[in-house]
Order: structure tokens, then C-alpha cells, then sequence
């Protein structure tokens, strides 16, 4: 049915590629392009034989929009599922824009040389996209991504209006090593590490790095300890969701995390402030990715689950309503299905299906949105289907 250019060929596009090609009704002919292609024609190998989804595969600087448009104009798919890293998000919009081809991302853009995440500079995009008749999906993962469409799935089907949203993501996943980061390591301390913060009352509350802790009795995986951060999808969902006063992330982390992180930060390892080293300039924090654990290796050493959601609180017909939405995934089972830990398949499932709605045509919304903006239902269906089902309850354990 559709041609689909894959940008990047890490953890979270190998899980993407994999169901891509489970899915070959949809996606009969895709396109991974990535700065090693070797990475690409080694997945690539892989699985032909194994699925009817013709498969090829190109270098690329996904830095380079002519690059890009270069490729885009040979190859001429109807989508780009941007799965490199966020620093490249402008330029593949702009390759997208250029040639009037549907954009879908997990992750919004942050430049490379500031620790600051903020969907300012792409929706700026929003006017272009929408005259050059073309769809842009941001944040099509898990979170960002799932939670959003649980968040408008809950509006719709059970809510008048939504005043509270706790987003909560808990990796119970054990891979064995003191410190190893479970997606691109670079990105991960950037996020873990910056201030946190809250959406109340129509404005930002800002807090230090890890200061307000919850301990959270998680369904299926038991109580664990969680830290509140800023995550992106908060900003989009404050304008997006009617009513609301006040959303929060938490996100789960070990002690052994923490103390490693602790300790790697006081002495300057999460810096992104280039250094001289032996007459050369190196970031400390690029230095760092370089010599942990690749997140790819841990897939075979992975066990555990992972639980993450969004509880949910608000009015229906007047009364006071609370309503928890989560999935929960197990390591082992993902390695066994496409040869990833759990948090690598819980963002290429919804990539994939972000994909699939844009492909389809189910989603075809001209402008640059957010997932939320969409009709959830077909997603949340997709979900169950694909590999991430979904449980609801009316008696969640709620946050103080
Ligand atoms: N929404 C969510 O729930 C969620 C969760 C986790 C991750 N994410 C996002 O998912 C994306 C992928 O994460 P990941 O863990 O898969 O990262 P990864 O394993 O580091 O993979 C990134 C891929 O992008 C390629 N790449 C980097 N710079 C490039 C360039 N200039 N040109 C072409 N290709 C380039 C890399 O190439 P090389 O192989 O040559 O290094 C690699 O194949 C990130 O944006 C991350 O923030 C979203």
C-alpha cells in the first residue's frame, strides 16, 4: 500500500522496522537510511526472507536537508518516520516540507549545543506544512506518544473535562550492570539530568534535578521509587487537554542510577560544554556514550517489565471521576519477538502505527500536530493489535 523512508537505524528503528514488516499490507516497500548504513543493510539481511515488505537501504547525513531531499526525490516515499536522533528534527522537516512529503517523529527538537527540549521551534512549521497540503505526526512513541493518546482516548470516551494528568513511567527492567542507559545515552542524561517541572494553574513550576519523590505501587510490577521530571508531551497536552489545572511526569529509577549518575555529574562526565583533550575538543558527555553499554546490547540481558500510563482525573455529567490507562510490557517477551529490550519496542510500536495511521490516510490533518489532536480511537485499537495492549481502571492508586 504505502513507501516509507525510515531515518536512523538504532534501538527504537530496529523495533520500528521489525513491525513495519510484520505489517506488509500496509508498508509493502520501506527505506532505512542512516549515517552507518552498514547498520542498515545489516537489519536489512535480516529480515528479507521473513516478510513481503521490499526492503532497501541508503547512507545519509539526516544533517543535511539536501541531502535529504536528495533522497527523498529518488526514493520518492509518502512518509519520513524520523527515528535518528532529535537534533536532526528541523532538517528532516525541512526535506519534508521541500518535497510535500508526510513527516512523523518520537521526539521533539533540541539543539545539540543547549540541554533545552521545547516544541517552539517546531511548531513554527505549522503554517508551511498546512499550505504545502502535508501531515507533520510529532511525538508518535510512548512518551511522548501513547500517553497523549490515552489522554485524548480518555477525554473522549469517558470525560467531560480532565483537571489532573500524572504520566507515570516505570522501567522495572534488570540488565545487570551497575550503569547503562535503556535508549541513546547522550539523550537520556540530558533529560535525567536538567531541572524538573510541572504544568499548574496555567504556568511552569519549576523544581532541581530529582527533588520531588513518590514511592508508587505500580500494577504488575510492584512498588518502586519515582522522580518527577519535565517531559515534553506536558507542553503540548496543557494546551491540548480542556480543563486541565495541573499535569506531572515521574519516571522510575534505581538507587544504583542515581548514584552513578551522582557521582558522573560531579565530576564533570554529563557536561555537553566541549573540553581540550590532548590538544583536541571533546564534549565529556559524548565521551561518556562512547565507553557505556551500547542500550542495543541489552536487549539479551533484560529481564523484567516495564508499566507506563497516565491516571487521569476529572468530571463526567458533573462528578468527580479518576480513571487509570497503562500498558505493561516485558522485556524478555519483546527480545524473543524482534531482539529488543522493552523500552526500545514500547517507542518502534506507536513509530510504527504513528506511521501506519499517516499511510493510511486515517490520520491526514495538514499542519504540523501533536498525537493528542488526533482521533485516538484507531490508534488505541492498532495498539492491542500490534504488541502493546492496554488495561484501564476506574480504581487507580492516585499520587499525592
Ligand atoms: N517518545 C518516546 O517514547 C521515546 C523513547 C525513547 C527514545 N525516543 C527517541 O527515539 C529516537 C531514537 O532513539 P534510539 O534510542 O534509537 O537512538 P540510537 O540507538 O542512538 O539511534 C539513533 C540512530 O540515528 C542515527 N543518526 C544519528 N545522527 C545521524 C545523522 N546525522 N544522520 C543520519 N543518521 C543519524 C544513528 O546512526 P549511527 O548508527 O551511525 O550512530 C542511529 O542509527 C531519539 O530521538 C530518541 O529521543 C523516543
Amino acid at each position: 500500500m504505502g513507501k516509507l523512508l525510515i531515518i536512523g537505524c538504532g534501538g527504537v528503528a530496529s523495533v520500528a522496522i521489525h513491525k513495519c514488516c510484520q505489517n506488509s499490507e500496509v508498508f509493502d516497500d520501506i527505506c532505512i537510511a542512516s549515517r552507518t548504513k552498514a547498520k542498515c543493510d545489516a537489519i536489512k539481511e535480516k529480515l528479507e526472507g521473513t516478510t513481503k515488505t521490499k526492503l532497501s537501504t541508503a547512507q545519509v547525513d539526516a544533517g543535511n536537508t539536501e541531502a535529504l531531499i536528495a533522497l527523498i526525490n529518488s526514493y520518492q516515499p509518502e512518509a519520513v518516520l524520523n527515528l535518528a536522533l532529535p537534533y536532526q528534527d528541523l532538517t528532516i522537516m525541512d526535506a519534508c516540507l521541500a518535497t510535500k512529503t508526510h513527516y512523523i517523529d518520537t521526539a521533539n527538537y533540541e539543539p545539540e549545543d543547549t540541554a533545552k527540549f521545547e516544541y517552539s521551534w517546531q511548531w513554527a512549521y505549522r503554517d508551511r506544512f498546512e499550505q504545502a497540503g502535508v501531515t507533520a505526526l510529532l511525538g508518535s512513541g510512548f512518551d511522548p506518544g501513547v500517553t497523549g493518546v490515552f489522554s485524548a482516548y480518555a477525554l473522549k470516551h469517558y470525560f467531560d473535562e480532565i483537571n489532573y494528568i500524572d504520566i507515570l513511567d516505570c522501567n522495572a527492567g534488570d540488565h545487570g550492570y551497575p550503569f547503562a542507559t535503556n535508549f541513546n545515552p547522550e539523550i537520556n542524561i540530558r533529560e535525567v539530568s536538567a531541572k524538573g517541572s510541572y504544568w499548574e494553574n496555567g504556568g511552569w513550576v519549576e523544581t532541581e534535578p530529582m527533588e520531588i519523590k513518590r514511592v508508587y505501587n505500580f500494577p504488575k510490577v510492584g512498588s518502586k521509587d519515582m522522580y518527577l521530571l519535565h517531559h515534553e508531551e506536558l507542553e503540548s497536552l496543557a494546551l491540548n487537554i480542556p480543563g486541565i489545572r495541573r499535569i506531572r511526569f515521574f519516571m522510575t529509577f534505581g538507587q544504583s542510577y542515581l548514584t552513578h549518575l551522582k557521582c558522573l555529574e560531579n565530576v564533570g562526565m554529563t557536561s555537553i560544554e566541549p573540553i581540550l583533550y590532548e590538544g583536541r575538543e571533546i564534549v565529556p558527555l559524548q565521551f561518556l556514550k562512547a565507553v557505556l553499554p551500547d542500550p542495543s546490547s541489552l536487549g539479551p540481558r533484560t529481564k523484567g517489565k516495564t508499566n507506563i500510563g497516565c491516571i487521569f482525573i476529572g468530571k463526567k455529567d458533573g462528578q468527580e471521576k479518576k480513571l487509570y490507562i497503562y500498558n505493561v510490557c516485558d522485556h524478555e517477551e519483546c527480545y524473543r519477538e524482534v531482539g529488543s529490550q522493552a523500552v526500545a519496542y514500547t517507542t518502534g510500536v506507536p513509530a510504527m502505527i504513528g506511521a501506519m495511521m499517516v499511510l493510511t490516510g486515517k490520520w491526514n490533518k495538514p499542519g504540523v500536530h501533536n498525537i493528542e489532536e488526533f482521533d485516538p480511537d484507531p490508534f488505541m485499537d492498532a495498539l492491542n493489535q500490534w504488541g502493546l495492549p492496554w488495561e484501564i481502571t476506574d480504581t487507580p492508586e492516585l499520587v499525592d
